[in-house]
């Protein structure tokens, strides 16, 4: 298009981080099987690709669901809030619809920081100990995809243009820093990664409370290419059938 802005002339590719795990929808089901999930809760639903699969109760959330299949599988129950995340959870209290608390969360709504901050504050709420967070799309593979506003005609590697990660990777610099009680454990599922949260405790008020202050301190932050690689090195990822073969730490310890 004539007026839409592009990469200066000349600008250089920018470097690309492997992830070969397999797809971040395999790796789910997969966990939800292993873990024998009693429940879901999926922000960020899109066209249901990923929902489709889970047969335990589930929960959806999306502002604008785009359902081309039936979402419900081979589910007993699902139910389906078509608003944002934070309408949802200001307007509805997922134990309740459940019946228990969430026992398996994948956060992937919308991609800039202080969104995926809140949805992990007011999921946190409704889980238990035991229970696993999955944020998606924390290992972005270059540095273009994590503009806060997806921009295809401005990237170079215009091969992964339609990726867009935003800067949801600070919750995960977030939760290391303000919650060290948390377990976190980067999966090299692909396209752009996805980290584990376990050793929950939904009575911890230190994101709720340091909520403005964190948003103060993160919201300029860009990733240099140092910053990058030193982000990629401490969220050195694991791969994903290591975690599924070891996962056990969710089904004995009871709350
Ligand atoms: C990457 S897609 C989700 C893909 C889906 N999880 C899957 O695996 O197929 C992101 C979705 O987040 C939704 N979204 C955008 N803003 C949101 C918000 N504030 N709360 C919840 N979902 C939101 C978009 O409508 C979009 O469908």
């Amino acid at each position: 298009m004539e007026n839409e802005p592009a990469p200066p002339v000349g600008t250089a590719t920018p470097p690309r981080k492997p992830l070969i795990g397999p797809a971040y929808r395999a790796f789910i089901w997969d966990l939800l099987r292993r873990k024998n999930a009693r429940n879901y809760l999926e922000v960020g639903v899109r066209d249901g690709g990923t929902i489709v699969n889970a047969t335990c109760p589930t929960i959806g959330v999306d502002p604008n669901f785009a359902f081309r299949i039936s979402p419900i599988g081979k589910k007993r129950a699902l139910h389906l809030f078509q608003m944002t995340s934070d309408e949802f959870f200001r307007d509805y209290d997922p134990k309740a619809i459940l019946g228990a608390p969430v026992d398996f969360a994948f956060l992937d709504g919308l991609h800039q920081f202080e969104y995926l901050l809140r949805d992990f504050i007011n999921t946190e709420r409704c889980c238990n100990r035991n229970s696993v967070i999955l944020l998606d799309d924390c290992l972005p593979v270059n540095i273009e995809m994590t503009e806060r506003t997806h921009t295809r005609a401005t990237r170079v590697d215009v091969e992964i243009k339609d990726f867009w990660t935003g800067d949801v990777w600070k919750v995960v610099s977030i939760l290391r820093k303000y919650r060290p009680d948390l377990r976190i454990t980067p999966v090299d599922v692909q396209p752009t990664g996805s980290i584990l949260v376990s050793n929950l405790n939904p009575d911890s008020s230190v994101l709720y409370d340091r909520y403005f202050e964190i948003l103060d301190e993160f919201a300029n932050l860009e990733l240099t290419e140092a910053a990058f690689d030193a982000y990629w090195t401490l969220n050195a990822p694991v791969a994903a059938q290591t975690i599924l073969n070891g996962f056990d730490f969710s089904l004995f310890l009871r709350a």
